[in-house]
């Protein structure tokens, strides 16, 4: 997610924006840019230098000289566009005089581009964002137009963000109105501080917490309009809102957490916001809005015969999920494999094979080598990843981003759900595509899916409940998971995140296989976590976990709220909201990645950074 920060105050403010991009560094980012507002107008500079942009302003004797006292900062993490210079925030609008930066993405950004080309502005980036800027300007021109004079720079912006579909947080200045900061947003983050000096906005309090005394926290559909003395806040009808300022008493480490203990859980919190960021704009009849940046047309993918999905770790997990999902909605045969073993095992691949690699940082060497095999095998290849401009997206013949923003904790949790909601809806999309489902039946999974974020809140708004069972596991040392059907990827990923970070022994087994040989390792020392919830093997996976029962390990469960009777033969029960069952995997991971944490906790690991792991894996 990108990181915006605005300052404006009765002094310089060149030093607050290059340290609040500092402060922002931590999230990662590609990109980094400040514009400063003088009496001389608008002043402008980005830079796309992965991880140095920020050294790189913070020396230019431009910036260093400023006396600008109102200005704006930006650090990118490309959604649309790739990392360089020009699609670097802040963008201008074609007369220089305003400048907007933006996190976030917008959905309709087409269509408004389109419309504002025809109205004669001209575009220098490949973004989504630039249009806020462009948008801004010809509504301001309208509102001049008519004559009606007050709060014109106010209208014009509250205009633009009723245009805007998707999520934002968008801020702007402009030199015909040099004293004020303008910010509102809907669903990205927006903080104003409130200081002695003046006044700061940012999407992330870490980067003002030092010059401000007091915070408001914005809320949807609201407009802040920030002097260096003032703060006024709207709806986007420009209706007056009233706010209280609060203290904030985080320090800095607290801060960019966002209160949370740690990295991994704030992560887990932001499950909802980046899986509903991936389904943007995107939808069941148009196969073409899955990728991003480097396109196939859809017809090359008529002749599709077989489809290859590759990755590692997590990534193989969701490419599972996937695999279920294809086959069931566009009845087309699906390959699973671990990127490591693909290319050694002589895969039949040709021109009718599609091969995905599936790779939250887009580095993972075994991916790479897996897709440079797959092309020159003359397969047809796609990429699914977190990271606009990584290896991965440099030799395929499509890409599709997921957007869960830069992941720091290295056990990955909102990117696998982000990787899911862009496989779930692309194999609804291929189930249209390949004429399996009528419109009727992929639009009803499609709103299905989309409702699977509010599923994700309220599982997340058991986190102590989950936590408070998790605790009762203390002491064990060897944990099975066990599901069936897509309760399968599901205990992988289960078994997966607790070895990563809790350091226990943990199997992820398909139910069924139990009694083939695992069982006989199970004794009253084993937990056998069953994953419960429904789908068509439910009834199969209750007599597995008899089978184990009658073993005499412990037995937990992970169940649907609407399951009455689980509650007769299981007293330890992690309770999740009911979903189709090829959706099941977005929220039954919840509990268990809370299970993980908790355990990981309670041994005092480090749970960002576990032992013997790297965040992403570039050796073979
Ligand atoms: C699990 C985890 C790893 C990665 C794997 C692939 O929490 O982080 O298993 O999923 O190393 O990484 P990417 O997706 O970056 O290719």
């Amino acid at each position: 997610m990108c990181g915006i920060i605005g300052a404006v105050t009765g002094e310089k403010v060149n030093q607050i924006l290059i340290d609040g991009l500092k402060k922002l560094e931590y999230r990662g980012y590609d990109s980094a840019g400040v514009t400063l507002l003088d009496g001389s107008g608008l002043e402008l500079y980005k830079y796309a230098h992965l991880n140095q942009s920020i050294e790189k302003l913070s020396v230019m004797p431009q910036v260093n000289d400023s006396m600008a006292a109102i200005g704006l900062a930006h650090t990118r993490w490309a959604t649309h566009g790739v990392p360089n210079d020009l699609n670097a925030h802040p963008h201008l609008d074609c007369s220089g005089k305003l400048a907007i930066v933006h996190n976030g993405i917008i959905e309709n950004f087409r269509e408004l581009k389109e419309m504002l080309k025809d109205s004669g502005h001209e575009f220098i980036s490949n973004t989504d964002s630039e249009v806020i800027a462009h948008l801004i300007e010809e509504n301001l021109s309208l509102i001049k137009s008519e004559g009606s004079g007050a709060d014109e720079f106010l209208r014009a912006f509250s205009m633009t963000l009723k245009a805007l579909l998707g999520t934002f947080a968008v801020a702007v200045i402009s030199s015909e109105y040099p004293d004020t900061i303008l910010v509102g947003k809907n669903m990205s983050p927006v903080v104003v501080g409130l200081g002695n000096m003046g006044n700061f906005i940012s999407s992330d309090v870490s980067a003002i917490l030092e010059h401000a005394e007091k915070f408001v926290y914005l809320q949807d559909l609201q407009i802040a309009a920030v002097t260096k003395s003032s703060l006024k806040i709207y709806d986007f009808d420009l209706s007056g809102i009233e706010f209280a300022a609060t203290p904030v008493t985080w320090s800095y480490k607290d801060a960019q957490k966002a209160g949370y203990e740690t990295f991994m859980l704030k992560e887990i919190h932001e499950e909802p916001y980046a899986f509903t960021e991936t389904l943007l704009g995107r939808s069941t009849d148009k196969l073409e809005l899955y990728f991003d940046e480097i396109h196939f047309d859809p017809h090359e993918l008529a002749d599709i015969r077989k489809i290859f999905l590759v990755g590692c770790g997590t990534s193989y997990h969701s490419a599972m999920v996937a695999k279920y999902a294809i086959e069931h909605w566009a009845r087309i045969p699906v390959e699973l494999d671990i990127a490591s073993e693909f290319r050694y095992r002589d895969p039949v691949l040709d021109s009718t094979t599609l091969v995905v690699g599936i790779t939250q940082s887009g580095e993972t060497i075994d991916t790479l080598a897996a897709l440079n095999f797959a092309r020159k095998s003359r397969a047809k290849v796609l990429c699914v990843t977190n990271v606009v401009g990584s290896t991965v997206t440099n030799n395929v013949d499509a890409v599709m981003f997921t957007r869960a923003g830069p992941e720091i904790s290295v056990a990955a949790t909102k990117s696998y759900v982000a990787q899911l909601a862009v496989l779930l809806g692309f194999s609804i999309a291929l189930g249209r595509f390949s004429g399996v489902l009528f419109k009727s039946e992929a639009d009803r999974y499609f709103a299905d899916l989309q409702n699977c974020a509010s599923m994700m809140e309220i599982a997340l708004g058991r986190e102590t409940s989950y936590r408070k069972l998790a605790e009762k596991f203390k002491d064990t040392r060897d944990f099975f998971f066990i599901g069936r059907h897509m309760g399968y990827p599901t205990s992988l990923e289960a078994a997966l995140k607790l070895k990563e970070i809790s350091y226990l022994h943990a199997e992820g087994y398909p139910a069924g296989e139990l009694k083939h040989g695992p069982i006989a390792v199970l004794d009253s020392n084993t937990t056998v976590i069953g994953i419960a919830t429904k789908n068509k093997l439910y009834e199969k996976l209750l007599s597995n976990l008899e089978e184990v029962r009658s073993r005499n390990a412990r037995v937990v469960v992970v169940a649907n709220d609407s399951d009455n009777s689980v509650s007769n033969y299981f007293d330890d029960i992690f309770y999740v909201p009911d979903t189709f069952d090829l959706f099941s995997p977005v929220v039954d991971i919840i509990p268990l990645q809370f299970l993980a944490y908790e355990l990981a906790v309670r041994h005092n690991n480090d749970v960002d950074k576990p032992r013997n792991l790297a965040k992403t894996v570039t050796v073979e």
